[in-house]
This record gives structure tokens, C-alpha cells and sequence, in this order.
């Protein structure tokens, strides 16, 4: 990591300075919420070994919204996989409050680019599905479903069915499907890049208006830089396969956030900034899509 060009770091300053973490990477794993020791990830497939992450170390606070960007195919989702217990690590150990990962939990929420609803129930429904299915008593959970709903600003489709709403209603709906359970990590692999501009923008003030009160940890996959920037406190940038986190940054915007932020010059300088570092991940070979 090349310290000395920190887009954070004031003339005069100590240029390290921002990238220091309460929890570096070398910290005791128990002072960490999450945290990946060493991890590498290699498929074994019928054309030969394809090794989608060559080594991870991270450290992660609670209540931390980290978003991850870098190339595609660089195993981004093959990390939030590892994370999520869904797929296991051929080398290393992940961390969860002192726990090792070695399955799926129910203590997760997960929301994918496909919303995948289940089109014959109601959106209050959907919501509660995942309650249903670990059989607890939904009269719990129906008050927290509608004033989910409500915060995202679908109040008035909870009697609704997924093919009446549009693209970005639904994700909003996987959105509350995912926290319903009050899961303690979030993880999100493009959840809004199937969406238009103007609905993605939409998604972008829902989230952090929801995380404004939620605090929950998250970790969220991106490719637009503007959107990791936006939601997040810290951003991550891995390089080309077999990938490694070559970039860590904290980021200055306080919660909670307006949009404005965006127009501000430290965001668009800290943007430039991570655009250069996918850039150089990608060996300048190609641009990173959206952005
Ligand atoms: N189940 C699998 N079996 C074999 N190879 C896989 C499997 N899943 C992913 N890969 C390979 O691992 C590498 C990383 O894939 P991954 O989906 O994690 O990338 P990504 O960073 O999420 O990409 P994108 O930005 O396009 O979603 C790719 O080369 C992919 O072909
Ligand atoms: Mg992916």
C-alpha cells in the first residue's frame, strides 16, 4: 500500500495517518468483530485450479460499513461468500465475535443483485419470510416489518405483489427481507446494480438513511466507486486474480449523511483516488466499470 499518496492526508502531515484503523490488521482477532487471517480461496475446476483470492488479512470494528471494489472476476463475491459461511476457505481463518466461520448463520442478512422474491406473497410477506422458515413466531416480528417498510418508503404496498412493483421497490423489499431478523452483518453483493440511475440513487439515500439508526456491520460489494464512497465508512479495493487488498481507507464523512457530500471536493478527490488504485489493480489494462 503506498501510504505517501493517501488523497487524506493534509500537506504536512503524516501520511499514514488516515489509513490507521482502531484495529490494524495485525490486532488481536478478538478485539475485531470480523476478521480474515490469511485467507486465500482457490476453485478447483475441471480446466485447472483457479485461484479467486490470493490472500485477505482484515480487520473489521463493529458497526463498520466497509464496501469493496475491484475489478470483476477479482473475487469479490467469493469473499462475502467466505464471510457469509456459504463457501469455505481453502487456507486461513475467518473470525466472527471470536467464533470461527464454518457455515452459514442465521445472525447474517444477505441481499444479492436479484432481490429474488417469492412472487405469490405480499411484500409484507416477503419480508417475513425468513422468520417463517427459521420458525419463529411472526406476531414478533410484524411490527418491525412495517415500520421497515415504512422507512423505505413503502408504507403503502405492503399488500402489494412483487410484479406490481418496480425494479427498485423489490430491492427495497429484499432490503428489509435482509435486516428483518436484526441481523447482526450485513452482506451485499451489488444489490442495486440492476437498477436505473435515478431508482440506484434512490437505494443509495435508503440505505444510509436506514443505517443513520440500524448501526449494523456491513460489508458491501460495488462496482461504482461514487456508491462505496457514499454508503460507507471505510472503502477496500482489491486488485486483479488472484486478488489482495491493496487499498484501506477511512473515510472523513460524518453520519448522518446528506447527499450533498457528494458534491463536495474531498469526495470527488477521494473518488479519482480509488479510481487510480482499481485502475493500477487492473494493471491499467481496462477501466472499471460504472463508477
Ligand atoms: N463456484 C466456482 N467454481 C469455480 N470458479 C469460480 C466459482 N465461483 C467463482 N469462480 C471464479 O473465481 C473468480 C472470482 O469470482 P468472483 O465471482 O468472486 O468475482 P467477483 O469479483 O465477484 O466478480 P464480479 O465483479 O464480476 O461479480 C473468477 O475467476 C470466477 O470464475
Ligand atoms: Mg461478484
Amino acid at each position: 500500500m503506498d501510504l505517501a499518496s493517501n488523497p487524506l492526508a493534509p500537506a504536512g502531515t503524516d501520511p499514514a495517518a488516515a489509513w490507521r484503523h482502531p484495529m490494524p490488521v495485525a490486532a488481536d482477532r478478538d478485539a475485531a468483530y470480523l476478521s480474515l487471517r490469511n485467507v486465500r480461496k482457490v476453485y478447483q475446476t475441471r480446466s485447472g485450479d483457479v485461484e479467486a483470492v490470493g490472500m485477505a488479512n482484515l480487520d473489521i470494528a463493529a458497526g463498520e460499513f466497509v464496501s469493496i471494489l475491484g475489478p470483476s472476476g477479482c473475487g469479490k463475491s467469493t469473499l462475502l461468500s467466505m464471510v457469509g459461511g456459504l463457501e469455505s476457505v481453502t487456507e486461513g481463518e475467518i473470525w466472527i465475535e471470536g467464533a470461527r466461520v464454518t457455515g452459514p448463520r442465521r445472525d447474517f442478512g444477505y441481499i444479492f443483485q436479484d432481490p429474488t422474491l417469492l412472487p405469490w406473497k405480499s411484500v409484507l410477506d416477503n419480508v417475513l419470510f425468513p422468520i417463517r422458515t427459521q420458525k419463529r413466531p411472526v406476531a414478533d416480528y410484524e411490527g418491525e416489518a412495517h415500520r421497515l417498510l415504512e422507512r423505505v418508503g413503502l408504507g403503502e404496498f405492503k399488500a402489494k405483489r412483487p410484479r406490481e412493483l418496480s425494479g427498485g421497490m423489490r430491492q427495497r423489499v429484499a432490503l428489509c427481507r435482509g435486516l428483518i431478523n436484526d441481523p447482526r452483518l450485513m452482506l451485499m453483493d451489488e444489490p442495486f446494480s440492476a437498477l436505473d440511475a435515478i431508482s440506484r440513487d434512490d437505494m443509495n439515500l435508503a440505505l444510509v438513511r436506514l443505517w443513520d439508526s440500524y448501526h449494523k456491520t456491513a460489508l458491501f460489494v460495488t462496482h461504482s466507486i461514487r456508491e462505496a464512497v457514499f454508503l460507507a465508512d471505510r472503502v477496500l479495493v482489491m486488485t486483479a486474480r488472484p486478488s489482495r487488498i491493496v487499498a484501506d481507507l477511512r473515510l472523513p464523512f460524518a453520519r448522518p449523511r446528506d447527499v450533498t457530500v457528494q458534491d463536495s471536493p474531498e469526495f470527488n478527490r477521494i473518488c479519482a483516488w480509488l479510481r487510480d488504485q482499481i485502475q493500477a489493480g487492473y494493471g491499467r489494462a481496462a477501466q472499471p466499470a460504472g463508477g
